[in-house]
């Protein structure tokens, strides 16, 4: 598909656009409040929910943003200043989630732990046991270390506590099962453009009963923009006003949205699942192992892997750049010898054949390896697409 290839993006978002998604996105511009708009923001509210496994007491705000502009929404309604917070961290993304719970005057337990591992869920209910938290934030994925957070055990452990379960699948949704509802998560801040494949620029949070009613009880909201009852109308129905959507991403995204249908959310999640595997068998037979520690639960959407020693990651992104492949830096304390490579939304094994070789040739070029093709043959190997017996 020449559409995903110009050039080629294996970073963990923005991901490559389907070719229909690109045609809506160059359809006329539509009324906010008309027909079109309001039915493809219905779209998007219902595939993104059925994405998430929410259930049909939840909302989802489709709202012009970015990603951080989700995680603000879901802490900005349910926050107040001196509330205290649990702060799951696992990288970079987790700060993030604390530090803006900080700047709404939380009072934050920050659980951290080294990059690479996983935040232990015995932790979370230890803190719960000093007293009431208002929240409980985790990353699903952080992005910065490509490890998935023990969403279900943190969930166990603070079910009738008392606490809301705030959950960032910006790294996740659409690539991942979230269960929003099985698990009983309250909040649900997500993006358009990483696993659900649409282009960059809308805020996606879900918002379930018991953040609602949160919203509700409270006063003295600091913000209008990200106020769910402001924006609750429109949620409602789509030809109300109150900002005015992004109307050509909305159009778009729920073009994506129908194309993810079409294969299934579950069907989707287990080919990101395969395709990881898949990606990482390929990545290891090139010597760029996952920098995770040993044991940590991998996401099905990214790898963050090491480079071999000597070689300086941003000269390989720079050589496998000049084969048409964007993949990204490691962040933070892993930017000397990390890179990390998306694998979600529309890349699946044809992509990533070209990421392999393209990653081949360029650590061939820096002297790290002899090119020897191990790298595509076991992708396809792992994939189940090639059935040949390996050297
Ligand atoms: C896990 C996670 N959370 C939050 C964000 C922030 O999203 P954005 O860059 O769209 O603001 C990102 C971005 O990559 C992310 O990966």
């Amino acid at each position: 598909m020449t559409e995903l290839s110009d050039p080629l993006l294996l970073i963990p978002g923005p991901t490559p656009l389907a070719p229909e998604v690109l045609a809506a996105l160059a359809r006329p511009a539509q009324s906010h409040t008309g027909p079109v708009v309001a039915a493809a923001t219905r779209r998007i509210q219902t595939g993104v929910a059925a994405a998430l496994g929410a259930d049909p007491a939840t909302t989802v705000h489709v709202v012009p943003g970015s990603g951080t502009l989700a995680l603000e929404s879901a802490l900005v309604n349910v926050v107040a200043p001196g509330d205290r917070v649990v702060s799951c961290i696992q990288g970079y993304f987790g700060q993030r989630f604390a530090a803006i719970a900080e700047r709404l005057g939380a009072d934050v337990v920050r659980l951290e732990v080294p990059w690479g591992e996983s935040v232990a869920a015995q932790r979370v209910a230890a803190e719960l046991a000093h007293g009431p938290v208002r929240a409980v934030t985790v990353t699903h994925v952080d992005t910065s270390t490509g490890v998935a957070a023990p969403l279900g055990a943190v969930a166990d452990a603070i079910r009738g506590r008392g606490a809301l379960l705030v959950v960032d699948a910006v790294a996740s949704a659409g690539g991942m099962a979230v269960e929003m509802a099985d698990r009983g998560i309250d909040v649900v801040a997500t993006s358009s453009q990483k696993a659900l494949a649409m282009p960059a620029g809308l805020a996606l949070v879900a918002v379930g009963p018991r953040a609602r009613a949160r919203r509700a009880e409270r006063s003295g909201l600091v913000t209008t923009y990200l106020d769910w009852q402001e924006w609750a109308p429109v949620m409602d129905e789509p030809t109300r006003y109150f900002a005015t959507p992004a109307v050509n991403l909305v159009v778009a995204g729920a073009a994506a949205v129908a194309r993810a249908e079409q294969e299934g959310w579950a069907q989707r999640f287990e080919r990101h699942r395969r395709v990881a595997v898949a990606a990482r068998a390929g990545l290891a037979a090139l010597g760029l192992q996952p920098a995770a520690a040993a044991g940590a639960e991998l996401a099905a959407t990214l790898s963050a892997v090491r480079v071999p020693r000597g070689v300086d990651p941003q000269r390989l992104r720079a050589e496998v750049q000049a084969a048409g492949v964007v993949i990204a830096g490691g962040l933070g304390p892993w930017a000397p010898d990390t890179v990390r490579l998306g694998h979600m939304g529309e890349v699946g094994v044809a992509e990533l054949l070209r990421g392999l070789a393209a990653l081949e040739a360029g650590l061939a070029a820096l002297g790290a390896r002899a090119i020897d093709g191990l790298g595509v043959a076991r992708l396809l190997a792992a994939a189940g697409t090639d059935r040949a017996p390996l050297p």
